[in-house]
């Protein structure tokens, strides 16, 4: 059992001061009775995120995103409700006794589908069938204990065993999405056939794909890939992302790498807040997932051409999002597998000293000029000038400015004056009031501020309760709702416990998010709330006699007619009393 009580996660967000847990994410300062810092949940170097330590919540003003401590920790490092509530409870040093946490619940099949074929692909690696792929293995290094830790698997050549397996407890139509069976006018068919398969993870760690690499025979493609399904998209994922997050977290430093052969290596010499991005060029979507990790980022990527390339193109990628990554190049074209092979822990001299990334940018440039040729210089000094303008860190800036100056003997100020002064980020201000007040009409204000009080005064939820049929918008009918449930069963109202006692719901958070956007006085009138339910009364009345109106239009019946034109004249009376 997984059951914890309302007051159980009460006490375990209690035991803990949200400004706390959350200083250990992002940096707050003081501003009056709130914490500022920079958002992590949107693009962003302007601190719009507030955190208020009375009422347990957070909040950023630009992009709205709102909760309790809870919220914060299950969107930063993707994880479930009742995971943060165990990392809540640790954090406070509460001994509780959650149990083994479930796996996220999810009707999609193809995620048992894949729990099913992993236990087939590593079956079939210890079987004596299993016998090449695991010398294979061996031979490069790969001992029992990593391959048991990666869940390495093997697909032999038997054309479709896993297929039959998979049709005998699955219906045909999800087998076919999963992408590891094929079905043609001969029958089905294995995608997967004498390879090593490395399965994929998504974020909380539920297989999702596989990445097969050929050990016994020639092929034209060395790893062959699961093609993207509903589970897997390969741009929103990075390899071993679920392992690394909490190491990464810990040290506050993590390392990309481009294969998966390079992150397992870094395992055999206990280095293991790694990702990989296997490959392909760096999304936004994994840029994001990447900044969130840690605050030093390092990219370790193949010591080719190709990977200085990758390191350019990543680099710029989280440049995008205002991190500044730091880089490590491996000699002699080597990947960090390989260099791990040949140097061991002394990888470790690498990681403690990268270079940073104006450094290696300046490099890079620099490795296919000639810089005593006057038109290589000149073009040299333009692409530089480009980079410094990508970067927010200003000492660096005034580093590189310096670096470049020294190399070319230019004077100081051409380089400055080519320079244009900080692209000037538009500042996102926090949306005033009155801008969000005129967008929305008289009868959403009247909704959003009843809800606003509701969450304040048992006396205003009672208010609601005895006058409004209902609200007319569908999300604040649902927050209403939310509210009226909570203060029945708990006998108050407390903004933070609202949120947790529905493990704080994606569609709930929104519609706080904009009624918290009203920003009101924290006092009401009595007048003032009877107005508020007045307006949506009349609302809801008008409503009626339309959709009446248009009944008894379509009514042939004369008796019934009479009767529908009966109620509309009530309605009528009702909506001049109220
Ligand atoms: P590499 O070619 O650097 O692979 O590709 P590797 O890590 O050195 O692999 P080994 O050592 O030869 O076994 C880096 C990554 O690019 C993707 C894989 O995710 C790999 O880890 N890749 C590479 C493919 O998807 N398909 C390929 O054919 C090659
Ligand atoms: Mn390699």
């Amino acid at each position: 059992m997984n059951y914890l009580s309302q007051e159980k996660i009460k006490e375990i967000r209690d035991s803990v001061d949200i400004v706390d847990v959350i200083s250990n994410y992002v940096s707050l300062t003081p501003k009056g009775k709130n914490y500022f810092g920079v958002c992590p949940f949107h693009d962003d170097n302007n601190p719009s995120m507030s955190v208020n330590r009375d009422k347990k919540i957070y909040k950023c003003f630009s992009c709205g995103a709102t909760g309790t401590v809870f919220k914060f920790i299950m969107d930063y490092e993707n994880i479930t409700f009742i995971e943060a509530v165990k990392k809540v409870a640790d954090f406070g040093g509460l001994n509780i006794n959650i149990g083994n946490i479930p796996k996220i619940k999810t009707n999609n099949k193809l995620y048992e589908i894949y729990d099913l074929s992993l236990k087939f692909y590593i079956n079939n690696i210890n079987t004596a069938a299993g016998k090449e792929a695991k010398e294979y293995l061996n031979k490069r290094n790969i001992n029992e204990e990593i391959i048991k830790e990666f869940q390495i698997g093997l697909a032999l050549n038997d054309k479709d065993k896993l297929s039959q397996l998979l049709l005998k407890r699955f219906d045909e139509k999800d087998v076919l999405k999963s992408a590891l069976v094929n079905k043609n006018a001969y029958g089905y068919l294995d995608l997967f056939y004498d390879r090593i398969l490395f399965p994929l993870h998504d974020l909380k760690g539920n297989v999702i794909a596989y990445s097969g690499r050929i050990y016994n025979r020639e092929d034209n493609s060395k790893y062959f890939n699961t093609r993207e399904t509903e589970i897997f998209k390969k741009g929103e994922i990075l390899y071993n992302y679920h392992r690394a997050k909490d190491i990464a977290r810990q040290k506050n430093q993590v390392i990309i790498m481009e294969g998966f052969m390079d992150v397992i290596r870094a395992y055999t010499i206990g280095v293991k807040n790694v990702v990989a991005t296997m490959g392909t060029a760096v999304t936004k979507e994994q840029a994001t997932l990447i900044k969130k990790m840690a605050k030093e980022i390092i990219l370790c990527f193949d010591g080719d051409e190709a990977g200085a390339k990758a390191t350019m193109a990543c680099a710029d990628e989280l440049i995008k999002l205002g991190v500044t990554p730091k880089v490590i190049r491996l000699d002699h074209n080597m990947d960090p597998d390989e260099y791990i092979t040949k140097y061991g822990k002394d990888f470790e001299t690498k990681i403690n000293n990268p270079i940073n990334i104006m450094d290696f940018k300046l490099q890079y440039l620099k490795h296919d000029k000639n810089l005593s040729s006057t038109v290589d210089e000149a073009k040299y000094v333009n692409e530089a000038i480009k980079e410094i303008q990508k970067i927010d860190d200003d000492i660096l800036k005034e580093l590189t400015i310096k670096k470049i100056t020294q190399e070319t003997n230019l004077d100081e100020s051409i380089i400055r004056n080519k320079i244009t002064p900080n692209k000037t980020k538009i500042k996102k201000t926090p949306k005033s009031k009155t801008k969000t007040n005129t967008k929305i009409d008289k009868y959403e204000i009247a909704q959003r501020n009843l809800i606003f009080y509701m969450l304040r005064s048992p006396e205003v939820i009672k208010m609601y309760n005895n006058k409004v049929t209902y609200m007319p918008k569908e999300e604040y009918r649902m927050l209403a709702r939310e509210i009226k449930i909570f203060y029945n069963n708990e006998g108050y109202i407390k903004e933070a416990d609202l949120i947790d006692s529905v493990e704080c719901d994606e569609d709930v958070l929104k519609a706080l998010s904009k009624v918290e956007e009203a920003n009101l006085n924290e006092k009401y009138s009595i007048e003032e709330i009877e107005d508020y339910i007045k307006v949506i009364r009349d609302y809801n009345v008008k409503n009626e006699i339309k959709r009446l109106t248009a009944k008894m239009k379509d009514e042939l019946d004369p008796i019934k007619k009479a009767e529908v034109a009966q109620k509309i004249i009530d309605l009528k009376k009702e909506s001049n009393n109220v």
